[in-house]
């Protein structure tokens, strides 16, 4: 591979360190093909050796990786990302917002030493399948931070236990980590806040939680997700610095994400004649009507992508969200 190619490769790879290490091989693997022999015993040995701890942290921008607290294992997990911003569709405002608070968090140095406050804390709202848990997931990469996930339910039961002390862990080491730090299912803290009014105990830790939010200044940024639509609380919402809605697609954002899923395959119609029927859909159920019309190509095996392919997807997402609808309780 062009050794352009592979430092691209390997920058990308920062804070990934099984794929850095991959990498890294590979540009050892090609210096000795080149009969570099010198310098690639050279970057073995810096390789094998890790880096000095005596050196400062890493070059400004990347996130340097401390060790990740065991005890708290159970509740946080470190999430490898497997897309890339071209996997994402966004409206306007959302990539206006998402961009500005990236390019806030590489100016932070100087947005303090005006003495303002970056802004850290996310916000994400909107229904299932719009695209929260993916935006987490492409703007940590996007920011070249790792992403850990806090998984909350977990965390509010241990909390009423012996645990206590591994919250603490966990926000110790947001607090020196540069990260994004993921709060998925938030609603999840929302609702006991809610529910909570005969179980003091319950409430007190929720409460106590939600005081460790306000008071932690994340050396990256926490993002909180959630399904609750506008009537979240407001003692919640207000201690977010930013609150970013991902709604269901529009007819034109619907049109966008027909063709970046077809985007790889030949399609013997025009899917954007299917716009208007796929309204009030997630991207997730269009998706999944996509993925299963280019299925039938594949178990056809034809190449290309028909019209009865996706009408037949489309009819069994229909019936699906039929069957959904009878399962949910009567509201
Ligand atoms: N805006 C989007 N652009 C592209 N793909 C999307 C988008 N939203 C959702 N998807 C697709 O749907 C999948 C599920 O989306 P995601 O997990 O981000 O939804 P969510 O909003 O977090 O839902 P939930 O509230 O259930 O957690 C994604 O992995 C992706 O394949
Ligand atoms: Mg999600």
């Amino acid at each position: 591979m062009a050794r352009g190619e592979l430092m691209k490769k390997l920058l990308a790879s920062y804070g990934r360190d099984e794929e850095f290490r991959a990498v890294a091989e590979q540009i050892i693997d090609e210096e000795e093909k080149k009969n570099n022999r010198v310098l690639a015993r050279s970057l073995r040995k810096t390789l094998e050796t890790g880096p000095s701890p005596s050196r400062p942290s890493g070059p400004k921008g990347l996130a340097p990786l401390i060790p990740f607290p065991d005890a708290a294992a159970d509740f946080i997990e470190r999430v490898e990302p497997t897309h890339a911003r071209n996997d994402i569709v966004l409206g306007a405002t959302n990539v206006r917002v998402l961009l500005g608070l990236i390019k806030e968090y590489r100016r932070a140095d100087d947005i303090r030493r005006h003495g303002l406050k970056v802004r850290s804390k996310l916000l994400f709202c909107g229904p299932p399948g719009c695209g929260k848990t993916l935006c987490a997931e492409i703007f940590a990469a996007e920011l070249g931070l790792p992403l850990f996930l806090v998984k909350l339910d977990r965390l509010i039961s241990s909390y009423l236990g012996e645990t206590a002390g591994n919250v603490r862990k966990i926000f110790e080491f947001a607090r020196k980590q540069p990260c994004v730090l993921f709060f998925d299912e938030f609603d999840a803290l929302a609702r006991s806040r809610e529910d909570s009014s005969e179980h003091n105990e319950l409430r007190r830790v929720v409460n106590s939680l939600l005081l460790f939010i306000d008071n932690i200044r994340p050396k990256g940024f926490l993002i909180a997700a959630t399904n609750l639509d506008r009537s979240l609380d407001p003692a919640i919402w207000r201690r977010f610095d930013e609150v970013v809605w991902f709604d269901k697609p529009s007819k034109s954002m619907i049109g966008r994400f027909l063709r970046l899923k077809f985007k790889n395959v030949s399609v013997a119609f025009d899917p954007l004649r299917h716009a208007s029927a796929l309204d009030g859909y997630s991207y997730a159920e269009i998706e999944r009507v996509c993925i299963q019309a280019i299925k039938s190509m594949i178990v056809e095996r034809r190449k290309q992508v028909l019209e009865r392919d996706f009408n037949r997807a489309l009819e069994d997402e229909v019936r699906r969200r039929a069957g959904q609808s009878r399962l949910a309780p009567p509201s």
